[in-house]
């Protein structure tokens, strides 16, 4: 059978990526380019400026991806790019450059979805892995527990009413001092901490076993950093980041084993920036042994936003024959 190539842009928040994927799991080149610098200047992304960086290296990038797989526009097969949901001035980009490609080169445009694109980030590393499995996204815009019936086909099980896990650990980060991005910070200066030395809430929500809930965890966290600040106690950095994270990893392992003895997952995986925290990786794979359910998760360079993986979720589609016509346009509130 022919290979199908899939050239992958993804452009929705801070990197600039683009990769070649072959039959939707063997990446021959995942370029990113990350912004991360020149946002940690305003302690956050800035989406105009975003869109900019965007705009001056995206036809580099897929220069790059092409070259580091060996291959010209004329080796692939189709174009594969995110459309939503994300910054709509950064996700034009992709948009725009995608486009332009598949209408130079007369190709297939495939729209995907940032958040199936997260899911199968999964495939690449595990090519044994096939749906039915569950899968818990989190990331900086979202945190999404999913039942992965069949390639393309979703079912949202619970999600966050409030901020995004990713979200959480970025504003906690910021408020004891560790900068952006929050994530790895707290991840690493948790090591040396105590995650037993604070008590903080598990965010709950009335009526719903599966959805999140992280702005009460986050106000918990200024609370108590307040009453400190008056009573002029120090602040224990390393305690409070690990209690925090502590609190974050043990809500989201419990609501994904919930649903896993609810409907019976053999297999379960992990997905998003958050999906790199070592706390979360050991935790879900603990609990996930315990269960002899099948745990899986990227690796950490496939967990932060990539186009390998728009890459692999855009061969499943073209595999089923959904195209995106010339009229596709970015959707920043694209549902699942
Ligand atoms: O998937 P991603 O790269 O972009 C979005 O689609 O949002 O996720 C970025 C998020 C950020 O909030 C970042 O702080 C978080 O993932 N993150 C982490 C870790 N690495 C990245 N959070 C906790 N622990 C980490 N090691
Ligand atoms: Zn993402």
């Amino acid at each position: 059978t022919k290979e199908i190539r899939i050239l992958g842009i993804e452009s929705s928040c801070d990197e600039t990526a683009a990769a070649v994927v072959v039959n939707g799991r063997d990446v021959r080149s995942n370029i990113i380019s990350s912004q991360i610098d020149i946002h940690t200047l305003y302690g956050g992304v800035v989406p105009e400026i975003a869109s900019r960086k965007h705009i001056e290296r995206v036809s580099q990038v897929v220069e790059k991806a092409l070259e580091d797989a060996q291959m010209t526009l004329d080796d692939i097969d189709a174009v594969g790019v995110t459309y939503g949901p994300g910054l709509i001035g950064p996700l034009l980009v992709g948009v725009s450059a995608a486009k332009a490609i598949a209408w130079a080169k007369d190709l297939p445009l495939v729209g995907v979805h940032h958040i199936e694109g997260h899911i199968s980030a999964n495939y690449i590393e595990n090519k044994e892995l096939e749906p039915p499995f569950g899968c818990l996204i989190v990331s900086g815009g979202h945190t999404h527990l999913v039942l992965v019936k069949d390639y393309g086909e979703y079912e949202i099980l619970g999600k966050t009413c409030d901020d995004a896990a990713g979200e959480a650990f970025d504003k906690v980060a910021r408020a004891i001092g560790l900068g952006y991005p929050g994530g790895p910070k707290i991840d690493k200066v948790s090591r040396e901490g105590d995650a037993d030395a604070i008590v903080f809430p598990q965010g709950k929500v009335r009526g719903s076993e599966y959805d999140f809930s992280f702005s009460g965890l986050k106000s918990a966290v200024l609370n108590y950093l307040n009453e400190c600040h008056m009573k002029r106690e120090e602040i224990c950095v390393p305690d409070v980041a690990a209690s925090f994270q502590k609190a974050v990893v043990d809500v989201l392992v419990s609501h994904a084993m919930r649903a896993v003895e609810e409907f019976h997952f053999r297999k379960f995986a992990i997905a998003g920036g958050v999906a790199s925290n070592s706390a979360l990786r050991h935790a879900m794979e603990q609990a996930c042994q315990e269960r002899g359910v099948a745990f899986y998760r990227p690796s950490p360079i496939l967990c932060t936003d990539n186009a390998a993986m728009i890459g692999a979720a855009a061969y499943y589609d073209y595999r089923k024959g959904i195209r995106s016509d010339w009229s596709l346009n970015a959707i920043p509130n694209l549902r699942l």
